[in-house]
């Protein structure tokens, strides 16, 4: 075989070796054989010597010519590798933000704690600190405190929700009434009277909070629901101030169109009681199917603290005078969005609760 065809031969078989290897590393490991001095080009170039002095340039060009030619083919499939390798380290490593986006969206504030919220802002604006209280209470605070002794026929405005505490009596009321009358709080008038307790008058404060009533759920009503109690305790407070107090707050809370009024009614803890009214934010006024085309919306209970109350307080009702409202905040959310039925709020349909 002529020096030529050698160099022709271990061209050809250098290239189909690097066609063979597969990856970076079976490239890399082939390097030495086709670069080294044990490659065969290598071993042919220390033949160079014995080549006659006249082919020489020609064999040294060959052997050249096939190097270059090694070089470009391991060239090409080494960036061959390396490019797949990139690749399939972006794969790899590729941030998919869309799907970050989608498994842990930003919640946000229910509706009903959203409303409340905005109630407590405007009270507080105009004065008033926010107290709360516990949703299982003792019938002394619920019904007694508030002037609705046990067989008081007025407790039946209240579908009360009683706890078996089974033989639990030692949780006392601390006011010696029955240990074992826990009950879940039908409003958020037990807040007011712990909050008399608590601290001497003068007092301007509201109390919001979840309450409950044993009540079939509907489109209007709830077994769970949230109320806000206001409560003013001062010398020299009148129903006047009641009036203004809760006019300042609607035209607050819902604009300067909307007004309030007060129709007389009965509540035991309150003399004299009044509903409270406002114009109804649906049609201002002009009456609608919302408002029942009186163009007003009962929105809670009012009246000036009984007297009976204070002094189950312990606050002296011949110095003192107060006033005490309430209403619910369930229904006043629906009505400010147009929701139909009060039982979308709580079935956390999260289709329905991310609109607000
Ligand atoms: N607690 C009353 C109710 O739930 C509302 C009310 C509060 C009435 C304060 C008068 C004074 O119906």
């Amino acid at each position: 075989m002529s020096v030529h065809e050698q160099i022709a031969e271990a061209q050809a078989e250098a290239v189909a070796s690097i066609e063979q290897s597969n990856d970076l590393e079976s490239l890399t490991a082939l390097e030495p054989s086709l670069f080294g001095k044990k490659s065969q080009l290598g071993s042919l170039k220390r033949l160079m010597g014995e080549v006659d002095a006249d082919d020489r340039a020609s064999v040294g060009e060959a052997l050249n010519e096939a190097q270059r030619i090694i070089r470009e083919a391991h060239g090409v499939a080494k960036e061959r590798f390396l490019s797949a390798t990139r690749r399939d380290q972006l794969e790899a490593e590729r941030l998919d933000l869309t799907e970050s986006l989608e498994s842990s969206p930003q919640g946000h504030l229910h509706l009903v704690t959203q409303t409340m919220e905005r109630l407590e802002d405007v009270f507080v604006g105009m004065g008033f600190t926010v107290s709360e209280g516990p949703q299982a209470e003792t019938d002394w605070y619920n019904f007694e405190a508030l002037n609705l002794p046990a067989a008081h026929p007025a407790r039946s405005m209240f579908d009360t929700l009683y706890l078996d505490l089974g033989d639990r009596t030692e949780i006392g009321d601390g006011q010696g009434g029955e240990a074992t009358n826990i009950l879940l709080r039908t409003h958020t008038s037990p807040v007011q009277i712990r909050v008399m307790e608590m601290m001497p008058p003068p007092i301007y404060t509201v109390c919001p909070g979840r309450v409950f009533r044993r009540d079939t759920a509907d489109a209007s009503h709830m077994p769970v629901f949230h109320q806000i109690e206001g409560l003013v305790v001062d010398h020299g407070i009148s129903l006047a101030d009641l009036a203004g107090t809760l006019n300042e707050f609607t035209a607050a809370y819902f604009g300067g169109s909307i007004r309030s009024r007060l129709r007389p009614s009965y509540f035991p803890f309150t003399e004299p009681s009044a509903e409270f009214d406002i114009t109804c934010v649906i049609c201002e006024g002009d009456g609608c199917q919302t408002c029942q085309r009186t163009g007003w919306i009962e929105l809670g209970g009012c009246g000036m603290v009984h007297p009976n109350v204070l002094t189950n307080c312990g606050i002296d009702s011949e110095e003192w005078t107060g006033f005490a409202f309430g209403f619910g905040i369930d229904r006043l959310a629906i009505m400010r969005y147009g929701i139909k039925d009060l039982r979308d709020m709580y079935t956390n349909d999260i289709r329905f609760l991310r609109q607000f």
